[in-house]
């Protein structure tokens, strides 16, 4: 399936608006793409207990999951720094497990035509999975 980047990415940034993020304001967003066409957007989500705080990379997997979907081809996720934001070890692990053909594209909200493109193995070698 082809894959409208500047729709996915536009989901992304539309998805960033719902951060719930007091502490570190620091806003991001994520939109999932499904085979089917589908896009499942998701925002970081912060708690006073710092360590409890969700990413928007897996708010947005948790989401599409739960939804019953299971099948993804790319993933954007958007935040104002410089080159986008680079998703954390955890949600690489989550993504390695439930989107580990999906394209991730990561781009500054400030910047949206530049994005930049990775594969969920190259960010993640190796991955603990359990479930083949
Ligand atoms: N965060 C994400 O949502 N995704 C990332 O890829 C990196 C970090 C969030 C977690 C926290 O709410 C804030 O960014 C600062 O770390």
């Amino acid at each position: 399936m082809k894959i409208n980047l500047k729709k996915l990415v536009a989901a992304a940034a539309q998805a960033r608006l719902g951060s719930v993020s007091p502490y570190s304001k620091f806003k991001v967003g994520a939109a999932l793409l499904t085979q089917s066409g589908e896009i499942i957007g998701g925002a970081n989500v912060e708690s006073a207990s710092y360590g409890l705080t969700c990413c928007a990379e897996r708010v947005a997997l948790f989401k599409a999951l739960t939804d019953g979907r299971k099948k993804f081809v790319a993933v954007a996720v958007v935040a104002r720094c410089e080159g986008g934001p680079m998703p954390c070890g955890a949600c690489r692990q989550l993504l390695a497990e439930y989107a580990p053909k999906a394209a991730v594209f990561v781009a500054d909200s400030a910047d949206l035509k530049t994005v930049r493109k990775f594969t969920v193995k190259k960010l993640l070698p190796s991955a603990f999975v359990l479930v083949p």
